[in-house]
């Protein structure tokens, strides 16, 4: 079967970020950018940069700092979109303007109190638009918002006019998430058979979860004929999330007798990018979720057990290694040198200032006098900590926690703050919320605060485990997420909801203009 490419266009950025609770800083968008190139994706979609100062930030940081994979802003049909879109990207290597109406009838007559005809002008005038302000050098990609449930000859015409005005790319979404494979199925192939300028395009597709359906359709839209495809990483977005890129790359790559296409993803970096996207946007992974869950290459009963001794291929469709999943292996311990944490480091890769390794080895020292075992994780975490250090609002200096049978549960905590060193005491109902309600005090932080939500885990075996602590707060109408990760439970927690605050006060200034 002669392979075509597929091209992998990731809006983690952009529909992504779209997932209720999910606020990421330019900074992180840069980060997970930077991921995503080296993951091999075709077009990054860094933002809407209309939508906000901070989204036209983040376009133009990114633009600026990838070079092998295209980067793309969305745009509406209108004219101040497409020239923000374009301020944002000029500086880029490899651009692309993504503009957008809604084609279906529902959304023309509630949505935008459109004619059809309008809608196809309007169209046809944003993509020339594109082609004209950039002067050829953006490429240029159409979407038919709600393409499911238009009219299909409609969205034909649509189509047809878009690849005349010079659209490089049609990109057919399934904006609610409604169709159902074989159905979109016809739809791709009525497109691919019907517009008969379509060999001048790409065809797209970019699905929604809303049924569960979104890896599948997309798939089935790959055998009627698109060559490109819109996904997210672990599959977030607006509602139930978009198709998952991880889970479309690796049925593309395992059942390569399936599909006529081939990816240029380095499926190695999928589980490190999955990682990364979890904890800045503050999402889990479900442990189930295909490719990337904790239990996604986990065998519990004893025949499968079994099973996989005797022969690997009984009960595992693909390896670990493939996505970059190595065994947690026990790497170092107290007893460690500076020689053999310098060639660990080595060995993952890591590549770090004579500074920067100082700081890392006094932490790494510091964290194995209290974990006995130190695991790949627990050194990626300490180098990820040195690169935000800077940044940071508040540094827990010191927390202690009193709990147990028959006694109020009680909370002391020291915070270096922009202002000073600030204490803070509290009782409250157990370990973790007597020392919020520390912080709280430290901080001079009252009910305009709240809590919404606090997931814990384990990160590594053994009761001396990592926990990694999630919070999301809300605080003048911003929701935002924030991560902690220690051995001691208590302080994860409270470094967790530190990072939250720290994010808080910075997206307020933001809004504030500070
Ligand atoms: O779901 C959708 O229709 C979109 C478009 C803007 C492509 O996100
Ligand atoms: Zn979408």
């Amino acid at each position: 079967m002669k392979k075509e490419k597929l091209y992998i266009f990731d809006t983690t950025l952009r529909d992504g970020e779209q997932t209720p609770g999910v606020n990421l800083m330019v900074d992180e968008k840069v980060q997970i950018a930077k991921q995503l190139e080296k993951l091999g994706v075709d077009v990054i979609e860094a933002g809407f940069a209309v939508s906000s100062p901070a989204d036209f930030e983040a376009v133009r940081q990114i633009a600026r700092e990838v070079k092998n994979s295209t980067v793309c802003s969305l745009a509406r049909a209108r004219e101040l979109d497409i020239k923000t879109a374009w301020e944002a990207l000029k500086e880029g290597n490899r651009i692309r303007i993504h503009t957008f109406i809604a084609t279906s009838d529902i959304h023309l007559k509630y949505k935008l109190k459109m004619s059809r005809e309008e809608a196809l002008k309007r169209a046809v005038e944003a993509v020339r638009l594109i082609r004209d302000i950039s002067e050829g050098k953006a490429e240029v990609e159409f979407s038919a918002e709600d393409a499911g449930r238009t009219d299909l000859k409609y969205l034909c015409e649509v189509i047809e006019a878009v690849i005349d005005a010079g659209a490089d790319v049609v990109n057919i979404p399934d904006t609610v998430g409604y169709a159902v494979p074989d159905e979109w199925f016809e739809r791709i192939s009525y497109i691919k058979e019907n517009v008969p300028n379509i060999d001048k395009a790409i065809i797209s597709v970019h699905c929604h979860n809303d049924l569960g359906l979104a890896t599948a359709n997309s798939l089935m839209a790959v055998k009627a004929g698109a060559r490109q495809v819109e996904c997210t990483v672990n599959g977030i977005g607006e509602r139930a999330g978009n198709a998952a890129l991880e889970e479309i790359v690796m049925a593309v790559k395992v059942r390569s007798d399936q599909f006529p296409v081939y990816t240029d993803i380095d499926t190695k970096q999928i589980y490190k990018t999955s990682q990364l996207v979890s904890r800045l946007t503050g999402i889990m992974i479900s442990k189930t979720k295909p490719i990337v869950g904790d239990n996604a290459f986990a065998h519990e009963s004893g025949i499968h057990q079994h099973g996989v001794l005797a022969c690997r291929e009984t009960y595992e469709i693909m390896r670990p290694e493939d996505i970059g999943l190595t065994e947690s292996k026990i790497v170092l311990g107290k007893h460690s040198g500076r020689h053999a944490f310098k060639k660990k480091l080595e060995e993952m890769g890591i590549e770090l200032s004579e500074e920067q390794f100082e700081e890392a080895f006094r932490k790494f020292k510091e964290l194995s006098s209290r974990k006995k075992e130190i695991y790949d994780v627990d050194i990626e975490l300490i180098i990820e900590g040195l690169e935000g250090k800077d940044e940071k609002l508040y540094r827990l200096l010191y927390n202690q926690a009193v709990s147990g049978e028959g006694i109020i549960p009680s909370a002391t905590v020291k915070i270096e703050t922009p202002e000073g060193e600030k204490l803070g005491l509290a009782v409250g109902n157990g370990p973790v919320d007597a020392t919020y309600r520390a912080i709280k005090n430290a901080l001079g932080i009252g009910e305009e605060i709240s809590l919404k939500d606090f997931k814990i885990r384990a990160l590594t075996a053994g009761t001396d485990a990592l926990a990694e602590v999630f919070v999301t707060i809300e605080g003048s109408g911003i929701k935002v997420s924030g991560r902690g990760v220690d051995p001691d439970i208590v302080r994860a927690s409270a470094l967790a909801f530190l990072e939250a605050l720290d994010r808080l006060y910075r997206r307020k200034e933001k809004r504030e203009g500070v």
